[in-house]
């Protein structure tokens, strides 16, 4: 067999180099994308390998090989020992050149097809929820593990935080290349701030399969709350939330959603960058126009600051801000567990020592695991001795689930957990609605006020267990009672303002 031949200039070591490189690479490529076909998990850094780092490498390697040519012809020409006309020709007569022509032109035909397949699986796996829950393990672990027990568990992260369009992926794709530099060089905050502030608008994300114009009536929902007492007494609240909504073109149109949307717009000046202290507020009536706008009387803004303030305007997020990583309070996750019996309520004050183990500051979550177990097998053992020895595994279960609780919702690395992401939908341990609705924001003229009626969003159904329980037989629904005696201070204060996600 005769040796294949290349140009002259081509034979000097960066040319050599760089083909060795770019053969290293490729091989090495074929390889890992052959081991993801067969791999039964996708693994992220499988990934980052074969789609980001290995191709830049790759076209180094290529671009090496002119470069060395270039760099050899400029030599040759300066001490000519050699004759080489002034511009690079092909002589394709000339065997070495007809090589190369050959091995380039198929190359870049070959190199361009896998290119573009590449390509394309770079861009899903960039997408994928892989990608982004899995690859900086330990920085998305608390939205990756939330958004798993979410509703929206089968909603890939991209179609929140990117949705469709060129414009945003451009946007998206440029602030994540800042992540991954932020998340590499360890310079990132924690926990991550929010409100994010790239996120794409709700309109065209939640809406590509929300509709709000079709959400009808009620949503029933009962709230199993279980108090800090020795016998964990149950007590439940049952509601008919008033989700509402409806499109004004098929009659009746009422609720928490159609008041917000579909005949006014609501916009608003936050005195703080979480958007929980709400001084200013403006409506707008779309169908007649008229403008009311309502200030806290407490703390209005001056003209000044209103001038100069950032007008946002209320959309879905305002709202549903934790549509997929909501991280629950001690006392709401343990108030389920209770509910579903994965621990045991005939146990004596374990939602108060459960609640307890939880709220500690732990370093790791793996002093957390030890610190729970301590702190309740400890209680147990010193103040119900016999108790303890009799019921050992209801008290190991405990632990366990408690453990599992903390787990799933506290973050020590990066110093997660539910007060630093309150959420918005309700009242009870965050202002959420009340940023608004307290009963203190008046308009400008004095007339009317943003309800604080509680029949306005829900109306109560039953309420309590045992002697004290009460249903509803009427259409307007219970007086909500606090089953504690607090001196009915819940009709002036707000709950959040007794009810942090622990014991009030
Ligand atoms: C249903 C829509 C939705 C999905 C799906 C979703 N997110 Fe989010 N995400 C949000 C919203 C809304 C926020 C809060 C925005 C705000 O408060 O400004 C958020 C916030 C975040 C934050 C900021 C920190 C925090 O906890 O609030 C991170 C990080 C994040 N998401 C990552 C992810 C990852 C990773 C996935 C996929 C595993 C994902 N998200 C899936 C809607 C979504
Ligand atoms: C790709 C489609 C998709 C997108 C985008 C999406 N959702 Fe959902 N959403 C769903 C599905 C599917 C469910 C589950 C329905 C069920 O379980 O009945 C759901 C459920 C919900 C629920 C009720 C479940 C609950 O937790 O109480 C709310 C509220 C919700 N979505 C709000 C949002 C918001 C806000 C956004 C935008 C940040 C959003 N969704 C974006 C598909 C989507
Ligand atoms: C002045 C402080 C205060 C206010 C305001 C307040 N609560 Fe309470 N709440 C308490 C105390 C104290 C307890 C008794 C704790 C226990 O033993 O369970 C309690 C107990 C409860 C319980 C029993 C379960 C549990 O988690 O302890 C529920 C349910 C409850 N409150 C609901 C509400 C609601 C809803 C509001 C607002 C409408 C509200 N509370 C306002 C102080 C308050
Ligand atoms: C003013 C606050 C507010 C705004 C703004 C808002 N929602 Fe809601 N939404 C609620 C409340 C409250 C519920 C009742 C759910 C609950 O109690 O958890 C709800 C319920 C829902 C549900 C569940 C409904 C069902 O029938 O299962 C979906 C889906 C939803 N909202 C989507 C959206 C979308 C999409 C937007 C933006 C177009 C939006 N919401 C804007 C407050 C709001
Ligand atoms: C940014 C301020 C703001 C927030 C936050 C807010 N609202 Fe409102 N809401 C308003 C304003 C302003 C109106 C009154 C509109 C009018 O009367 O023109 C209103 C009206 C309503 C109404 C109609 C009341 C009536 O008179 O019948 C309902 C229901 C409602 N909101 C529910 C909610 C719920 C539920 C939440 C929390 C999930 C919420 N709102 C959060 C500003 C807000
Ligand atoms: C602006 C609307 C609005 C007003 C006014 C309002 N609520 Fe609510 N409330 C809500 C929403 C929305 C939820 C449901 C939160 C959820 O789905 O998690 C809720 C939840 C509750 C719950 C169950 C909370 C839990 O976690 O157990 C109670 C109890 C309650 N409200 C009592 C009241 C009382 C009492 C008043 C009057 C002082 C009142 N609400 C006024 C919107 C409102």
């Amino acid at each position: 067999m005769r040796k294949i031949r290349f140009p002259r200039l081509a034979y000097n070591w960066i040319s050599g180099v760089g083909l060795a490189t770019a053969l290293v690479t490729a091989f090495l490529m074929t390889f890992l994308y052959v081991i993801g076909i067969f791999a039964r998990e996708t693994n992220p850094y499988l990934g980052i390998f074969l789609y980001m780092v290995m191709p830049p490498i790759l076209v180094f390697g290529l671009l090496l090989i002119p470069l060395g040519m270039l760099r050899r012809w400029l030599k040759v020409r300066k001490t000519g020992e050699e004759y080489y006309p002034a511009w690079p020709y092909i002589d394709l007569n000339r065997k070495t050149h007809r090589n190369a022509a050959m091995i380039f032109v198929f190359g870049t035909i070959l190199f361009l097809g896998v290119g573009a397949v590449g390509s394309y699986h770079a861009y899903h796996f960039t997408e994928s929820v892989t990608f982004c829950g899995k690859t900086c393990h330990e920085v998305m672990n608390p939205e990756y593990t939330a958004y798993q027990n979410s509703a929206h568990a089968r909603v890939a992260c991209v179609e929140c935080h990117v949705g469709p369009g060129a414009d945003w992926f451009a946007k998206s794709k440029l602030s994540g290349l800042y992540q991954v530099y932020a998340v590499t060089a360890n310079v990132y905050p924690k926990p991550i701030p929010t409100p994010i502030e790239n996120l794409r608008p709700a309109r065209e994300t939640c809406e590509q399969c929300h509709w709000p114009g079709k959400f009808f009536g009620a949503q029933q929902r009962i709230f199993n709350h279980f108090m800090y007492d020795k016998e964990n007494t149950h007590w439940p609240i049952n509601m008919l939330v008033k989700t509402g909504g409806g499109d004004p073109k098929t009659g009746e149109v009422s609720g928490i959603h159609w008041h917000t949307f579909i005949s006014n717009k609501i916009e608003y000046i936050a005195r703080d960058d979480q958007r929980l202290e709400i001084p200013w507020v403006r409506a707008t009536n779309i169908k007649t126009g008229k403008v009311t706008i309502f200030q806290n009387e407490d703390e209005p803004l001056s003209q000044e600051e209103i001038d100069s303030a950032e007008v946002r305007t209320l959309d879905c997020m305002d709202c549903h801000n934790r549509p997929s990583h909501v991280y629950g309070s001690p006392d709401e996750v343990i108030d389920n567990v209770l509910f579903i019996d994965r621990i045991n309520r005939n146990l004596p004050e374990i939602k108060r020592i459960a609640v307890e183990a939880m709220v500690q500051e732990y370093e790791t979550s793996e002093q957390a695991k030890h610190g729970i177990a301590n702190y309740i097998t400890e209680y147990y053992m010193n103040e119900y001795p016999e108790l303890y020895r009799e019921n050992k595994e209801m008290i190991e279960q405990a632990v366990l689930e408690t453990q599992t609780q903390f787990s799933q919702n506290i973050f020590p690395f990066m110093k997660v957990r539910w007060e630093e992401y309150p959420n918005n939908i309700g009242h009870f341990d965050s202002p959420g609605c009340m940023r608004c609705h307290e009963g203190k924001h008046v308009s400008e003229d004095g007339l009317m006020s943003i309800t604080r009626n509680c029949d306005a969003c829900h109306i109560i159904i039953g309420q309590g267990s045992g002697d004290r329980a009460e249903y509803s037989t009427t259409q307007e629904g219970l007086r909500f009672e606090h089953p504690e005696d607090i001196d009915e201070a819940w009709t002036e204060m707000g709950c959040y303002e007794c009810h942090t996600g622990t014991q009030p």
